[in-house]
């Protein structure tokens, strides 16, 4: 059966960097919906004439996009965003790992991971590449979770040997059979993707990199991440940590960790020698504003990302970040900008192709979702501007779908994601 959604349709097919009509808007649009599929998309009467039949969901009151695709976010940090006045190692040490500790009980992690997809998904995220618990089992609870209400995720039992607490250290030898498992049961099951997730070079022996490097031996098709360059105490401590480096990146490629399915999170403080090999490996990077500015990590260097075409996408980072909302982060990627003297001039195209396609991309799933093509997988938001808002007052006076979508992402705490369709599925919102 085919369904319509009629309004207002905004999506970026193109990349804004490279094309200078990458947005694409239909102001009385349609789209089709079609065994879980986009069939078509265009203006309303155009698209109804060739589906005269089909039942029609009214969206006119907001916005439909795709869905929004968050490249980096930690499934058991939802209750640790807040936590003020840290940078990177002490919030770890003081605010984060004891939260994370409490992944061992297991009935909590079930509650914690109901609770995350939960919120991915009221925040209008459809897709998402998750750094999961240091236990196994919590790790296979998210999996659990996110198969549940049919969320597309990228996961892995993040594994770490050194320097966080005891509790959370395995060993190389346990972490490749434990993470042996998880793949085995959930890596290409349905929507679900298996990831090699070393927390950060800084609590990974070389022994525990080996295992990950072992694993994608076996296993080409998973993906790797990881942070990189997010502090620059941190970077000070994987260079003495792996004396034989010639950087932060170099600690990951020595073990054949860095490819075009691993995604690096931050890389806020960069040398142009990891941007040139980011590059050729065609490797991406999670950029993370609200996190950078929160933790108070720096200015991402956006600019000398696209001079080396570096491909780079939004990750929300919770709970270093300050919310799930991708749409902030858009924002927030903005301000970034503003703020760095080499700031790249960023517009409501480049938000919406950072918050979408951007990300599908970086995980190599444009050929499924990231715009609203006819072919793509049904993974669609709907926002509404919050009654008697100012942008709601937008919505009626916007000379332009820019200018509307500006409004968008500059008063993002003033829409509210009233609908979600999976593979055209419609979610239930809690
Ligand atoms: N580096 C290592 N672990 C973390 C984490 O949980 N959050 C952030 N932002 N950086 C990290
Ligand atoms: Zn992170």
């Amino acid at each position: 059966m085919t369904l319509l959604l009629r309004g207002l349709v905004v999506h970026t097919p193109q990349n804004p960097f490279r094309e200078e009509k990458a947005l694409e808007a239909y102001a009385d649009g349609a789209i089709a919906l079609e065994g879980g599929r986009i069939v078509a998309l265009g203006p309303y009467p155009q698209v109804r004439r060739a589906y005269p039949q089909a039942p029609l969901e009214d969206c006119r009151a907001g916005l439909l996009l795709p869905g929004l695709v968050d490249t980096h976010v930690h499934y058991p940090q939802t209750r640790v965003m807040g936590a003020m006045g840290y940078t990177l190692l002490d919030w770890l040490e003081q605010r984060t790992l004891p939260q994370e500790a409490r992944l061992s009980d297991n009935k909590l992690a079930r509650e914690l991971a109901r609770e995350f997809v939960r919120l991915l998904l009221r925040n209008g995220t459809t897709t998402a590449l998750v750094f999961g618990s240091h236990f196994q089992g919590a790790t296979a609870n998210l999996f659990g979770a996110a198969e549940e209400v049919g969320l597309r995720i990228i996961a892995g039992q993040v594994c770490s040997d050194r320097l966080l607490r005891p509790e959370l250290h395995t060993t190389p030898e346990r972490s490749y059979a434990e993470q042996k498992m998880l793949i085995q049961r959930f890596h290409g099951r349905g929507k679900l993707r298996y990831a090699l997730t070393p927390r950060f070079a800084l609590s990974a022996s070389e022994a525990l990199l080996e295992v990950c490097q072992s694993l994608l031996y076996e296993h080409p098709d998973l993906y790797f991440t990881s942070h990189l360059n997010e502090n620059t105490q941190e970077i000070r401590t994987v260079a003495e940590l792996f004396p034989w480096s010639a950087h932060y990146l170099h600690t990951y490629d020595r073990f054949g960790l860095v490819g075009q399915r691993s995604v690096l999170a931050h890389n806020v403080h960069p040398t142009e020698p990891e941007l040139l090999r980011l590059a050729e490996a065609r490797a991406a990077v999670a950029h993370c504003p609200s996190s950078n500015a929160f933790i108070g990590s720096g200015l991402f260097p956006m600019q000398k990302h696209l001079h080396h075409g570096v491909r780079f996408a939004l990750g929300s980072d919770v709970g270093g970040g300050t919310g799930f909302s991708l749409i902030k982060e858009g924002f927030m990627a903005y301000i970034a900008q503003r703020l760095r003297p080499d700031g790249v001039a960023l517009g409501p195209a480049h938000l919406l192709y950072l918050a979408t396609r951007a990300g599908a991309e970086a995980l190599g799933l444009e050929g499924q979702i990231g715009d609203l093509s006819p072919g793509k997988q049904a993974d669609l938001v709907y926002l509404e501007p919050q009654p008697g808002s100012s942008l709601e007052v937008h919505f009626r006076h916007a000379a332009s779908v820019e200018e509307l979508l500006g409004a968008l992402f500059t008063l993002h705490g003033e829409a509210r994601v009233v609908r979600v369709w999976l593979d055209g599925q419609e979610a239930v919102l809690t």
